[in-house]
Order: structure tokens, then sequence, then C-alpha cells
């Protein structure tokens, strides 16, 4: 290997070397468990519900203003139907879904929006100065927008925090990292970052 090789290749080099290291560091990363303490599996349906009462049901979609894309939300009273998600991990050798690591998720619903369901990271609200979560996808996977992660929450159990701090999709980008909880508006709960924390279990869809 030449000077000149290791010059012109340095920067790929490191990359890679920097992203085998964080695959290597993140296969440790524990499982998550659902509410039966079983690993959350790719490819299986959960619904994501609140560990606390009293804040809202399950999260879903929502039609904030009757216009696409939709929003993710929670139910608010009776009537509203809760969609499963499906969790699309970015190591994509992934069989389960691991605490703190990039994963998309995805609503596992047919819609009247021509819009993705993936989980996506919206504009800042102007009105609460807080980050809703949309969905859809823009195309640029690189950007992160469309990788959550699951994080462990103070609370202990099997009870989880959904957070946006896509280090493993977007190695090289700055970001505010946040984590997402219910904002009530006009009678409906959307999910956003940037506030109230709201702590989340997984149930699997029977
Ligand atoms: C969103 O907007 C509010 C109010 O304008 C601002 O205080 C806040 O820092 C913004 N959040 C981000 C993540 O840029």
């Amino acid at each position: 290997m030449s000077i000149k090789f290791i010059r012109s290749h340095s920067h790929s080099l490191i990359l890679l070397w920097l992203s085998m290291a964080i695959a290597a560091l993140a296969q440790d990363n524990a499982p998550v468990l659902d509410t039966k303490g079983d690993p959350l599996l790719v490819g299986e349906e959960y619904y994501i519900e609140p560990a606390i009462t009293d804040v809202g049901g399950r999260v879903t979609l929502v039609d904030r203003d009757g216009n696409c894309p939709l929003y993710v939300g929670q139910q608010n009273g009776a009537g509203s139907e809760a969609y499963p998600v499906i969790f699309r991990p970015f190591a994509e050798d992934e069989s389960v879904v691991r605490v703190n690591r990039d994963t998309k998720i995805i609503f596992s619903a047919i819609t009247l929006c021509i819009q993705s369901t993936e989980w996506l990271l919206g504009q800042n609200d102007t009105e609460s100065g807080r980050r809703l979560i949309i969905t859809g996808n823009r195309g640029d996977e690189r950007q992160g927008g469309n990788y959550f992660r699951v994080t462990e929450s103070q609370i202990g159990g099997n009870i989880y925090n959904l957070e946006w701090c896509p280090v493993e999709a977007c190695p090289f980008c700055r970001f505010i990292c946040g984590t997402a909880g219910g904002l009530f508006e006009d009678g409906k709960i959307l999910l956003a970052l940037d506030g109230n924390v709201l702590p989340v279990m997984f149930v699997k869809k029977e």
C-alpha cells in the first residue's frame, strides 16, 4: 500500500472504520422488550401505547387539518382506530429492535394519502415551538429524517421513550436530538419532540 493510496483513500477508510466501530458497539445493545418481555421482532406488528394513564391512547395516524400528510399522534377518546407499527432497523441484518439504534417506524395502514406511512421528522411548529412527527419519505435517507430510536425510560420495566437522534443514518450530521411526547391541539394529540416526554410500551398484535 503506497503513501499515495493511503492519502487518497484515507477519508473513505476512516468512514469505513467508523461505521464498523459503530456497528460493533451497537451489537451489544439490549433488545427492546414488549409487554410480555419478548424482544421486538423486525417485521412484526406492535401497538405503541402510553405506560401511564390519562395522557391519551395508543399511538396512531392523526388527521391534523384535513390534508395530507397525516401526523403521528395518539388516540383521543373512543372511536378512533389505532394502527400498529412495524420496525425497520438501519442495520439491515438485524432481526430484533435494539435500544439506542436507528430504526424506521412504519404504520401498518393503508391511507388515502399517497405518502408513505413511515414516521418522519416534520417542521418546527410555530405555535408550540416543537418539532412535530409526520409521515412520509423525502427520499433523503442519509439525512436521517425517517430514523427514530427506542431508548430506555428512567421508569424502568419494559418502558421506553421514542427519540429522534439518527447518528447511525447520518454519522457526520449535526442535529438537535429530541424525545417524543404528546402535544394537545384542538382536541387532537400529536407527537412532538422538544417538550414533555411520553413513556411507552409495545404491545404485540395478536
Ligand atoms: C423551534 O422554534 C422555537 C421557537 O421559534 C425555538 O425556540 C426552538 O429552538 C426551535 N427548535 C428547534 C429544534 O430548532
